[in-house]
This record gives C-alpha cells, sequence and structure tokens, in this order.
C-alpha cells in the first residue's frame, strides 16, 4: 500500500474516483532529470518515493532524521537534510517537486523551495495547507488517495525482481504481538515497514 500510494503521486494515478480534497483528478508530473525533494524519507512511503524518483532519473534530496542518513544514502539519495539540525526550506530552493509524506498542516512551508511550474504533493491531504498560495506562485499543488490496483502492483513486483525496488524492514512481529507493533509504531521514526508474520 505504501509503494502504491508514492506510484500514484509520481508515476500513474491509475483510477479517476472522485478526490474530495480537490475538484480535479491528481496527475504525477515528469521526473526525468528534475529536483526532487522527499520529505519522511525513510518512512514506509518515503522510501518507496525516493526510490521511484531515483529510478526515473530524479535529483533528490532526503528530508529525514540523523539516524537515516546512510539508509538513505543505501538507497542513492543525493542529498540528506537531517530536519533536526537544518530546516530544509531555509536551504533548499529552485526545486521542481516536493513529495510531502507528512503533509497536512505543515505543508504550505515547501512552498517556497519550489520554482514556478514546480509541484507540492503532500502524501496526508487532509488539512492540507498552502493550495490557494501554490496557485498564486504558479505552483501545482495536488494530493491522492491509493486505491488498490493489481495492474500496478504487476508492474511493480518486475522491478523488486529486476532488484530496481526493494522494502526496507522496520521491525517484525508475529500477529498474536501485533499489539507491540503499534506500540513500535507510536514510537515513530520508523525506517521502511514494520512486519506482521503469520504462521
Ligand atoms: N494519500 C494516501 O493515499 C496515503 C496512503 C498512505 C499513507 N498516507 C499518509 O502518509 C503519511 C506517511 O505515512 P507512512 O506510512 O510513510 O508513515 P511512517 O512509515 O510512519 O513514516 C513517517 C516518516 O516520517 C519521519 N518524520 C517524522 N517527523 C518528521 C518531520 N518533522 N520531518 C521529516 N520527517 C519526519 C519519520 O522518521 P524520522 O522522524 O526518524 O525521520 C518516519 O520515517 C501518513 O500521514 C499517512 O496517513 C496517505
Amino acid at each position: 500500500m505504501s509503494l502504491l500510494t508514492a506510484w500514484q503521486f509520481m508515476i500513474d494515478q491509475g483510477h479517476d474516483v472522485p478526490n474530495p480534497l480537490q475538484p480535479n483528478q491528481h496527475q504525477p508530473v515528469p521526473l526525468e532529470g528534475k529536483r526532487v525533494l522527499v520529505n519522511g524519507a525513510a518512512g514506509g512511503v518515503g522510501h518507496f518515493a525516493v526510490q521511484l524518483a531515483k529510478w526515473k532519473g530524479a535529483y533528490v534530496i532526503a528530508v529525514a532524521s540523523g539516524k537515516h542518513e546512510r539508509f538513505l544514502g543505501d538507497l542513492g539519495v543525493d542529498k540528506f537534510i537531517d530536519y533536526t539540525k537544518t530546516i530544509p526550506e531555509e536551504v533548499v530552493h529552485g526545486l521542481d517537486l516536493v513529495i510531502d509524506s507528512i503533509g497536512g498542516p505543515t505543508t504550505r512551508r515547501f512552498l517556497r523551495t519550489l520554482k514556478p511550474g514546480g509541484a507540492l504533493f503532500p502524501v496526508f491531504g487532509l488539512g492540507a495547507t498552502g493550495r490557494e498560495e501554490a496557485e498564486k506562485l504558479g505552483i501545482v499543488f495536488s494530493t491522492t488517495q491509493v486505491r488498490s490496483n493489481g495492474r500496478q502492483l504487476a508492474e511493480i513486483g518486475k522491478l523488486f525482481d529486476k532488484g530496481t525496488l526493494r522494502t526496507a524492514i522496520d521491525s517484525t512481529f508475529s500477529l498474536s504481538d501485533a499489539q507491540k507493533a503499534h506500540q513500535r509504531a507510536a514510537r515513530g521514526n520508523i525506517q521502511g515497514k514494520i512486519v506482521l508474520t503469520v504462521h
């Protein structure tokens, strides 16, 4: 689901289900040779967004806490910003695309990092701020809601087979320990996905 989310934001929405958060359908933007920032880059959605952007030939800036620097370097990011030390919107400008996997009320702050004609995609669209300001600045502001899609998963499966994509595993719990998995999720600083095993 996390990878389908990144895919539908960045590669191909793959459905035309009306979006309650905006009148128009979401449209991915070209990634080839573009400068792309991924906020929340080590998380479930973020680490796949990073890999898709690199696969498509973008220059990728990853924003995450410091513990993820080596992990994101291994995924091929071109620049890493530790948000606990540096405010990303103060040091990055002229971007083509921001994938904000934190999104919501804080997403507006990334408008100043984008060039006119750029795009801000808050993955958590509810309560996302900055839509009207984006329009004035000539920045595309768009969100969508993931839908299951077998055709896309088949395409994505081939990328796993080729080694183009991989899933990072934050931690593993048996289904009977699902409560512990929730406690892990609640602590935050997730790197990749939490796995539940069923025996
Ligand atoms: N639109 C959709 O269809 C859709 C689908 C799936 C998920 N979502 C939404 O997308 C969001 C992300 O989901 P997820 O599964 O990727 O979450 P997640 O796995 O918990 O990842 C969140 C990541 O953000 C990082 N983070 C936390 N605070 C941050 C900050 N201030 N700046 C930068 N990074 C920060 C965390 O680690 P560090 O703090 O250690 O860097 C973590 O790696 C959620 O709000 C979810 O509801 C939307």
